[in-house]
This record gives structure tokens, C-alpha cells and sequence, in this order.
């Protein structure tokens, strides 16, 4: 029998340009760049350029692509009621997602097209209603009418105006942009992967989303900030209520956590043994973004927590280099923008269906069947016994 490489670790699939990971020692390039050149500089709309195009564009393409992301924003009649009926049912957002992306086959102007311009103009529509979704079904969950997106903002600065019905600060779309460029590409993640896998079958792009925000809504995946952040919260209570230091409340609460074999969320990562370097990169945008909103005395609780969880996962899985991951500074840099936890797995599917899109469009272009095999342990020689016999 062949050798199992169960959770296919370390197997490698196939060959991309869009990102390169080394785990030993937390480097993370995109399309060419050390993720710490472009995340803090560029808006998240030359970031998917970059992706789709595999180089920046200049100031004509970012118009038209900026233009051509802008005007895809309005969601169709059908979606919004998907949407309502969706938040009078009170689905997880994430679900509310998954649906509403569904339906948007049904406005798809060309859906027989399977051109690469066919696809990237599929992508573009695709990607440009995520936000809209996203914002409209967090309004109707809270008992709100949906905003009505702007053409004239950035896909980040509309986002959160659609959410809170206020233009935001200048620092808080910079410290959006920052999030959505670190997150929207990672290797052969898994539900980057599951893209790559129903896309191979040939099937459509919109499938391959679909099915890749089903992927992303796990608690391994992308589900991991919003409990970090409850983390961060609850340990700054019980310091608050009992007097002692936001370090040894967090210690106390790592310890419980670990001696009955829960994990911590936003600590630990399948390919990264040092830092996640996405950590690094969000955690300097969270810095400069309390720095200039007024919220260190929470960036400082939040790195005496860090601090706490780190060592008590050395102590108690001595070995493992379990370290700092991504989605500890997501919670951190979501929240400093004013965001709630529940919305940050969305929020995080929004930047990456730019990286979905992208390995998609690889994938059509390899047109190789992902099929892996498995070792048969089941029974051998069974005989058939009749219904009544049994
Ligand atoms: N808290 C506690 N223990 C952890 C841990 C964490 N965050 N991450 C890994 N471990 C432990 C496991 O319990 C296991 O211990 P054991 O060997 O004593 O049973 C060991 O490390 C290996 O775990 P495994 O799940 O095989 O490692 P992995 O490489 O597949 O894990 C993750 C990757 C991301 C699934 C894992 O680190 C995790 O669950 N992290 C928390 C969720 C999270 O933050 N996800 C976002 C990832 S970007």
C-alpha cells in the first residue's frame, strides 16, 4: 500500500506564482514582493491587479479596474432577498455569504463564456459584491436597511462605509487596505485548495467560490479571529473586576484552556515553526492605527496576552514552536477599525476570493484533474443477506 500523507502534509500539488511561503523562517513573498513591501503601500485594488495580471498596473489600468469593480457593487433584487429571509432565520454570516454568492449565477450576463476575459470579468463582478453582501446582511441581521454601495470609494473605504453609513477616516481605510492586502493570498491553504479542486473538474468559477467559502468558514481556518478577539476581551474583564494585571489573568486563562486540551485560537499554524510573518505586517498597521485613534492602552493588553499565550504553549506543548499566527493581529486590526468579531471571517473572505480568483485562473490554465487516491480499510469477501434475513 502507499504511504498516507494524511492531511497532505507537506505534499506539493503544483507550481504558482501568486505566493511563496517558508515556514522556517516566516517569509511570505505575493506575486514578487516581500509581503512587508506591499501590504502597508498599496490599496487592495492594485494588490488584485498584481494577482490577476501578475504586475502593477499603471495609473490607466487601476482607473479602469478600479471603475470597472466600482460599478458591479448593487446587488441584485434576488440576493437582497435571499439576504432577508437569511437574517430573519438568523444564519451565521458566513452562511448568509455563501448563499448570497450563489445567487449571483443567476445574473451572470455570459455564463456559457469561459475565456480568460470572460473569467476575469466574472471575477471582477464576483469580487466586487462580496463587500455589499457582506455589509447588507450584517445591517438586516442588526435590524438595519442595507446601505446603498458608492461608486467614487475605494473597495476598502466602501466596505465600511456600507457597514456603518459614515465615510471613514483616512487611517482606518489605510489600516482596511493593510488587513485586506495581508490576507488575500496563502499558498495551498485549504480553502484556497478547495477552489483549485471543484475548478479542475472544469466546473464554473462561481462553484469553485461557492465551495471555497464553505472551506474558510471552519474554526481552523478562517473562524480562528473572532474567538481570539473574545480572548483579548474576556482576559481584560476578568483583570479589570479582579485587580490583578491583564498578564497574569491571561496566564490563568491559558493554563485552564490548555489542561483541558482546547486549543488557543490565533496561535499555531501547519506551515509556519516561527512567527506567521503576517503577524509582523498587521501588528506595525494595528500599532500606527491606535497610535492615531487613541486605543494603545488595548494594543498594550492585547501584547501582554500575546505574551502570556506564548509562553503557556511552550510550557505545555514544549517542542512544537507554536507561535503567534495571523489571525491574533486580525482580531486586533478589525477591532481598531471598529468592527465586531462575528463580521471578521467575512471580512477576511473578502480579501481572499481576490486570491481564490487568482489560483483559479491558474488552475483553468493547468487543466490537470485533482484526484488523490486513498488505502482501502474496510472489509473484504462480505456476503449479500436479504432484507429479511437481517
Ligand atoms: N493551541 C493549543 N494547542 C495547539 C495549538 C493551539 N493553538 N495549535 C496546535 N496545537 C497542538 C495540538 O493540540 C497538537 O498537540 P498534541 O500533539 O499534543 O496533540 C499539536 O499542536 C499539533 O497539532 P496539529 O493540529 O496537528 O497541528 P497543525 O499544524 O495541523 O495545526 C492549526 C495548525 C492552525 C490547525 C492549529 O495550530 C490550530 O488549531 N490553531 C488554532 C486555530 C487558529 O488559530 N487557526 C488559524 C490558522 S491561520
Amino acid at each position: 500500500m502507499a504511504e498516507i500523507a494524511r492531511g497532505l502534509r507537506n505534499v506539493v500539488l503544483t507550481e504558482t506564482r501568486l505566493s511563496m511561503i517558508d515556514g522556517e523562517v516566516g517569509k511570505l513573498i505575493i506575486a514578487g514582493f516581500p509581503l512587508e513591501e506591499l501590504a502597508p503601500h498599496a490599496t487592495f485594488e492594485e494588490v488584485l491587479y498584481l494577482l490577476w495580471h501578475d504586475r502593477l498596473p499603471n495609473a490607466d489600468e487601476l482607473t479602469t479596474f478600479t471603475q470597472q469593480l466600482s460599478a458591479n457593487r448593487s446587488l441584485p433584487e434576488t440576493t437582497l432577498t435571499v439576504l432577508q429571509v437569511a437574517a430573519q432565520n438568523k444564519l451565521p454570516l458566513m452562511d448568509a455569504l455563501r448563499m448570497g454568492v450563489d445567487t449571483l449565477s443567476l445574473v451572470d450576463p455570459e455564463p456559457e463564456a469561459t475565456s480568460i476575459e470572460a473569467n476575469l470579468r466574472r471575477a471582477s463582478r464576483l469580487l466586487a459584491h462580496f463587500p455589499t453582501i457582506v455589509a447588507s446582511y450584517w445591517r438586516l441581521l442588526h435590524g438595519q436597511e442595507p446601505v446603498t454601495p458608492r461608486s467614487d470609494l475605494s473597495h476598502a473605504a466602501n466596505f465600511l462605509y456600507m457597514v456603518n453609513g459614515q465615510v471613514p477616516e483616512p487611517a482606518i481605510t489605510r489600516g482596511m487596505e493593510t488587513y485586506l492586502n495581508t490576507v488575500v493570498d496563502h499558498g495551498m491553504n485549504a480553502s484556497t485548495f478547495t477552489a483549485r479542486v471543484i475548478a479542475s473538474t472544469r466546473s464554473d468559477m462561481t462553484s469553485a467560490i461557492v465551495g471555497a467559502i464553505g472551506s474558510l468558514k471552519g474554526p481552523l481556518h478562517g473562524g480562528a479571529p473572532g474567538p481570539a478577539a473574545d480572548m483579548v476581551f474576556e482576559i481584560r474583564e476578568r483583570a479589570a473586576r479582579s485587580g490583578r494585571s491583564v498578564a497574569e489573568e491571561a496566564k490563568d486563562w491559558a493554563t485552564a484552556k490548555l489542561q483541558s486540551k482546547e486549543r488557543i485560537m490565533g496561535f499555531g499554524h501547519r506551515v509556519y515553526r516561527v512567527r506567521d510573518p503576517r503577524a509582523d505586517v498587521l501588528g506595525g498597521a494595528v500599532r500606527q492605527l491606535f497610535q492615531q485613534t487613541g486605543g494603545l492602552d488595548f494594543y498594550n493588553d492585547a501584547r501582554a496576552v500575546e505574551d502570556a499565550m506564548l509562553q503557556a504553549l511552550e510550557e505545555y506543548k514544549p517542542g512544537l514552536r507554536i507561535k503567534t499566527n495571523v489571525e491574533f493581529y486580525t482580531a486586533l486590526i478589525l477591532h481598531g477599525i471598529g468592527l465586531e468579531p462575528e463580521i471578521f471571517s467575512p471580512v477576511f473572505a473578502i480579501s481572499r476570493v481576490g486570491g481564490w480568483v487568482a489560483h483559479i485562473l491558474e488552475q483553468y490554465a493547468e487543466d490537470e484533474l485533482i484526484r488523490p487516491t486513498t488505502n482501502y480499510n474496510g472489509a473484504y469477501d462480505r456476503k449479500w443477506v436479504p432484507l429479511a434475513e437481517r
